[in-house]
């Protein structure tokens, strides 16, 4: 008999969700996540992350299809698999009467834990939540309260924690708090899957990334696998004066106004594409050629789907 290893922290099979309006939200969506990764769900809006997330958590029915947290059936032994999990919804949705730490011990009354405020006082400390302890949930900034969610969903310990969008509405400086607590929580082994539309975000902080479009799994990969897949680099400049000729339209990944940033394959396509502007009498500043970033990454991969 040979010994497996454990289950994976989250296993999808299959699923799909069909809202009741008709909409299908998630098709056949299948992927594991092994314990202990720190994993990113990207995707456009309205791709399905939220619609995945809901499944996974209770708070919608998959119309077919099974999940699993740590092997326990979701549909079967919910209860279980919710012990296993500490999700932060994306919507924020809060009692407006409790005080922070009345929310808190609540929670952990929820999961029939008493006396956790030595963990509650951590969690306060580290999501820089301390001095609002006292204060009514109704009264806290927006930012406040999704840090609050944060700390609702890590008062049972759970040993995989699952993150919608957690820093969006959250200042740089608490964010960075947010994610030195969260990389800390990873490094004891808890297991983290992330949404966030922060891609330079995601690829500092996932090793693993699957990208959601139209409530399909469209690329699942290693972090750096995904960045590889890429061929050739990118070519950022600004076009001072002139639109980008129809001839470069092709390769263009992205633009702001008048900062275009277009693929090239190598040294020679760099020389051509720059060539193609000079004769068409587009001037250029800010040139540079770099490696792709997982925006760009993205973006490549989101539109070649069209
Ligand atoms: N309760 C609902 N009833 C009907 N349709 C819904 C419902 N919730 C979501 N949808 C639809 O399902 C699709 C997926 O939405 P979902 O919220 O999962 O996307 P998302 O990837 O989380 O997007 P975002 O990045 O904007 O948060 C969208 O077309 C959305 O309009
Ligand atoms: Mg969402």
């Amino acid at each position: 008999m040979t010994i497996t290893s454990a289950e994976p922290a989250l296993s999808f099979e299959a699923v799909e969700k069909i809202y009741a309006n008709a909409t299908v939200a998630l098709r056949n969506v299948s992927f594991a996540v092994e314990r202990g990764d720190f994993f990113g769900l990207l995707g456009p809006n309205g791709a399905g992350k939220s619609t995945l997330i809901a499944c996974l958590a209770g708070l919608a029915k998959p119309t077919s299809g099974r999940i699993f947290v740590h092997g326990i059936d979701c549909a079967h032994e919910r209860r279980r698999a919710s012990a296993c999990l500490g999700v932060v919804p994306q919507e924020i949705v809060f009692d407006p009467f409790l005080t922070v730490r009345e929310t808190l011990r609540f929670q952990s009354g929820y999961w029939g834990i008493r006396r956790n405020d030595d963990w509650i006082d951590e969690i306060l400390a580290n999501l820089d939540l301390t001095d609002k302890a006292d204060t009514n949930m109704r009264a806290l900034s927006g930012g406040m309260k999704r840090r609050v969610l944060v700390a609702q969903a890590l008062v049972h310990r759970p040993p995989v924690v699952v993150l919608d969008e957690p820093t969006a509405g959250v200042d740089v400086a608490l964010r960075e708090n947010l994610w030195r607590f969260i990389g800390r929580l990873h490094q004891s082994g808890t297991t983290v899957v992330l949404t966030t539309h922060d891609l330079a975000e995601a690829q500092r902080l996932c090793r693993r990334i699957a990208i959601l479009k139209k409530g399909e799994i469209v690329a699942i990969d290693q972090t750096e696998a995904l960045l590889q897949r890429f061929e050739g680099s990118v070519l950022r400049c600004r076009l001072v004066q002139g639109d980008l000729p129809p001839e470069l339209a092709a390769d263009l990944i992205r633009r702001h106004g008048a900062d275009v940033v277009m693929r090239v394959r190598n040294a020679a396509d760099a020389a051509h594409k720059l060539d193609v502007l000079r004769r068409c009498g587009i001037a250029v500043e800010n040139l540079t050629l770099s490696q792709p970033s997982l925006e760009d990454v993205f973006l490549t991969i989101a539109q070649s789907e069209e």
